[in-house]
């Protein structure tokens, strides 16, 4: 069969556009319908406005499709529009594409304090979604929404956060230091002299957004759902760091749990391997097997040899350990891109269809 549901992507031609075309390429739901990007590319064929960088080509359906103004009107034949803009852009571009009645997939920033607007990570926090009804009351909408997914970094640390929060009860504290990928900086990014032979300690906004992020998607939506309750038990701090790797981000993650005794590292993997999510009961296209690989190598997860574990869509943990300040650490590792960003926001769009909310 093929997909019956028209997809529009703003911000076609970045880092996040990019991996959404690849992303949606052969997708079984959704088409490429509509691409669209700044008045500098505004006009023309999508392979003259993208510096594409990607390892596959562009798509050929893809290739010479002309590129659109981020403006409503153009998208207005699309089920579902994907937003990797910039966030200079993304507060009156997206506000605009609701207020059409359109349904908006954000990866930037601007709307995810929102309290109307879940926050989600599909392999976490897909429940989030019973607000849309109170969302379009709001905005008295018969068929639009916005959800944003969360930053990159707070992406990859809030799955294995959620299946120790349903395995032992809530976290105390959380201690996290990233080591990001330069692709999360967008194109073209850190600038060689900065970052080759170096490693930067730090990424503007990055940790503020790691500590409120995490709150929000592991804290509750209320009974009737119109309130998220963010989590008030657990104090979240995080160092942020780039460091010369092209794509996927690395963190190491020290915690404490409420409970006495803690959970030993054996049980902290076995609740990360059983580990299951709403989107891959629902058998969504785009669900990993497998939402936390945890590896037993004393040397991994590695970005070069991890971050396209189940398409991207995983977050790979290893080197689980007792703590001698708090109670375990580990290593995980995310795709920025992937997990991190258009794949984040295109498998919530899949649980959206599944659960007839496009
Ligand atoms: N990279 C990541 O790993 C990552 C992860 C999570 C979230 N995000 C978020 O995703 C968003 C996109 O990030 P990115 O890394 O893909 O950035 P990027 O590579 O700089 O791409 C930005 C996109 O926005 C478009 N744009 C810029 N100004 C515009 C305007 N005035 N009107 C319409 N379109 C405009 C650009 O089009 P032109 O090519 O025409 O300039 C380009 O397509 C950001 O909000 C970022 O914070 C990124």
């Amino acid at each position: 069969m093929p997909p019956t549901k028209k997809a529009g992507i703003l911000g076609a031609t970045g880092t996040v556009g990019q991996r959404f075309i690849l992303l949606l390429a052969n997708h079984p739901q959704f088409a490429i319908h509509a691409l669209g990007a700044s008045s500098r590319s505004a006009g023309k064929p999508y392979f003259e406005a993208t510096k594409w960088k990607q390892s596959s080509p562009i798509p050929d359906n893809v290739k010479k499709l002309v590129v659109k103004e981020c403006v409503a009107e153009e998208f207005s034949e699309c089920d579902v529009v994907f937003s990797g803009l910039d966030a200079d852009v993304a507060g009156d571009i997206e506000l605009a594409f609701l207020k059409a009645n359109l349904v908006v997939f954000s990866n930037a920033k601007n709307y995810r304090r929102d309290p109307a607007v879940p926050l989600i990570v599909p392999t976490v926090n897909t429940s989030h979604l019973a607000l849309i009804p109170h969302q379009r009351a709001l905005h008295s909408l018969s068929k639009g929404f916005i959800i944003t997914n969360a930053n990159c970094s707070t992406t990859g640390l809030v799955v294995p956060l959620k299946a120790l929060q349903d395995a032992f009860g809530p976290l105390d504290r959380v201690l996290v230091q990233t080591m990001q990928a330069i692709s999360g900086a967008g194109y073209p990014g850190v600038p060689s002299l900065d970052i080759i032979d170096n490693v930067v300690p730090f990424i503007s906004g990055e940790e503020e957004k790691m500590e409120w992020e995490t709150l929000k998607i592991l804290g509750d939506l209320d009974t009737s759902a119109t309130a998220f309750t963010p989590l008030a038990e657990t104090r979240v701090s995080a160092t942020c760091n780039r460091v010369p790797v092209i794509d996927g981000h690395t963190m190491s993650v020290s915690l404490s749990f409420a409970r006495r005794p803690a959970p030993e590292p054996e049980d902290v993997a076995r609740a990360m391997r059983d580990y299951t999510c709403e989107a891959q009961v629902l058998g969504c296209y785009s669900a990993p097997g497998r939402a936390i690989v945890v590896t037993e190598e004393q040397d991994r997860p590695q970005p070069r040899l991890d971050r396209d574990v189940e398409g991207g869509q995983t977050v790979t943990v290893g080197r689980i350990r007792n703590c001698n300040v708090l109670d375990i650490k580990f290593t995980l590792l995310v795709h920025n891109t992937v997990l991190g960003a258009a794949g984040s926001s295109v498998l919530n769009a899949e649980v959206a269809v599944a659960k007839g909310l496009i």
